[in-house]
């Protein structure tokens, strides 16, 4: 397993381009499955979980090519099964997206239940309970999910929470069903905007995408399209911090302000200089950060995917600042490697208590999810001396050459085979 070493205390400068959004591209490559015809995505992230999801393809008997270093086509005509089995759903739960899809095109589909993870038990209730609603016949059995439906029927819809896979799946599965479905307490995140236009650009008929309420007039059959998978807001939050963090200034092109609101505000707040230009954002911090309390929630709200980062600039507060993790239930893994850097930081229950410390000192320590493992890396860009993160497969799984885009801005940081 490879580690990452980071030499602390150079303040990065420069620019960094953001890639396709991860989230994006994972439900935008399944939404082939609707169409027979080919689906060609621009600006894909050559990341673990996207080869995870190809290769998903693959076992489906669909066929791939990718024509350039983030462009790939999908032939979907010879997909000839529906299950997606468990080897392939427990390395990736966003597999979990293929159910809609293939239930709605093919009117039946076998899927391996995901199972927790390192942030949750995340369970898929209101994917299910949604597609019964739908008309579908589902058994759950030997961990797999069994769905059938000769045809999906629309319905009104009601999610008891905003859930963004399930707002995926359902969308998905919505295009084909006959009749209109509306869904209520959808999510609204800049992801979903996404699919909803390329499944409008395939021949799909929907409204309120992006907005709590999401309406899809079902139609027989989708064709094929060409489609820019949305930057990479959580990516592109990174780097503002990182930029931040080391008492830099970064510009990250491709970054769009609007689908990052909530945070930038927060960034502002602690005293970070944001500059939003046409062709992206710039954060530049020549001072100690200032304490603020952080409360994350579904979108528009402060994003959870970049609360560990968040933390990761506030262990260098000027205070005392007060993070509520309110979307996952176990998402502070990432504190107790902070604390071995010298932050000083309390958690209790979904609340973790920041008092900021004047300087972080490197250290090895061990990344456990995703986010967690660049909320460490940024540490150590900050911290005085070296930082080893191991484990970084976790890392992978998200950022595509990380160290490489970070070295561009000035980092010491090299990734070693460990
Ligand atoms: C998506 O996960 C993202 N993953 C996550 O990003 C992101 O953190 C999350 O949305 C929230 O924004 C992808 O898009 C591939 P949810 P998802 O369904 O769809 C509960 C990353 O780091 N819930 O909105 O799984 C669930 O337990 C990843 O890139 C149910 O109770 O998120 C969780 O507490 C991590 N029942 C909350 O809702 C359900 O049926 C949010 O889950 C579904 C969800």
């Amino acid at each position: 397993m490879d580690k990452i070493v980071v030499r602390g205390g150079v303040p990065l400068r420069g620019e960094v381009t953001v890639s396709g959004a991860k989230n994006a591209a994972l439900p935008l490559l399944f939404a082939s499955l609707l169409t027979q015809d080919e689906c060609r995505l621009r600006r894909v992230p050559r990341l673990m979980d996207i080869r995870t999801a190809v290769r998903l393809l693959h076992e489906l008997g669909a066929q791939s090519e990718w024509l350039s270093d983030d462009e790939i086509v999908v032939s979907p005509h010879t997909v000839h099964q529906c299950e997606a089995p468990y080897e392939l759903v427990k390395t990736m739960r966003a597999s979990f997206l293929v159910l809609g899809p293939l239930l709605a095109r093919f009117g039946r589909a076998r899927v391996s239940t995901p199972g927790g993870c390192a942030i949750g038990t995340r369970p898929v209730n209101i994917h299910l309970d949604a597609l019964q609603q739908l008309g579908a016949t589902i058994r759950q059995q030997q961990g797999y999910v069994e769905a059938e439906a000769k045809r999906l029927r629309g319905a009104h819809i009601v999610f008891e929470f905003p859930s963004v896979g399930a707002t995926e799946n359902i969308l998905m599965a919505a295009t084909l069903a006959e009749g209109t479905t509306v869904i209520e307490n959808a999510a609204c995140e800049p992801e979903i905007e996404d699919l909803a236009t390329m499944l409008t650009a395939m021949g799909a008929r929907i409204g309120g995408a992006g907005t709590p309420t999401i309406t899809i007039e079902g139609v027989t059959s989708l064709h094929g399209v060409t489609h820019e998978v949305v930057a990479d807001r959580v990516e592109a939050g990174t780097f503002l911090i990182a930029g931040a963090i080391t008492g830099g200034r970064v510009f990250v092109r491709g970054a769009r302000a609007n689908h990052l609101r909530a945070f930038l505000e927060k960034l502002q707040d602690a005293g970070v200089l944001i500059v939003e230009r046409e062709d992206g954002i710039e954060a530049s911090c020549q001072s100690r950060p200032s304490s603020v309390d952080v409360i994350t929630w579904p979108y528009p709200g402060f994003p959870t995917d970049l609360q560990a980062q968040m933390m990761a600039l506030l262990t260098l507060g000027d205070g005392r600042s007060l993070i509520t993790e309110t979307v996952f239930e176990n998402r502070f893994m990432h504190a107790q490697e902070l604390a071995r850097l010298g932050a000083n930081i309390l958690t209790r229950g979904n609340t973790a208590a920041v008092s900021g410390v004047a300087f972080l000192s490197g250290a090895p320590v061990m990344a456990t999810d995703l986010r967690a493992s660049v909320s460490l890396i940024l540490a150590g860009l900050a911290a005085q001396g070296v930082t080893e993160v191991s484990r970084v497969y976790h890392l992978d799984r998200g950022y595509e050459r990380i160290e490489e885009k970070l070295s561009r801005l000035g980092a010491d940081i090299r990734r070693v085979k460990e």
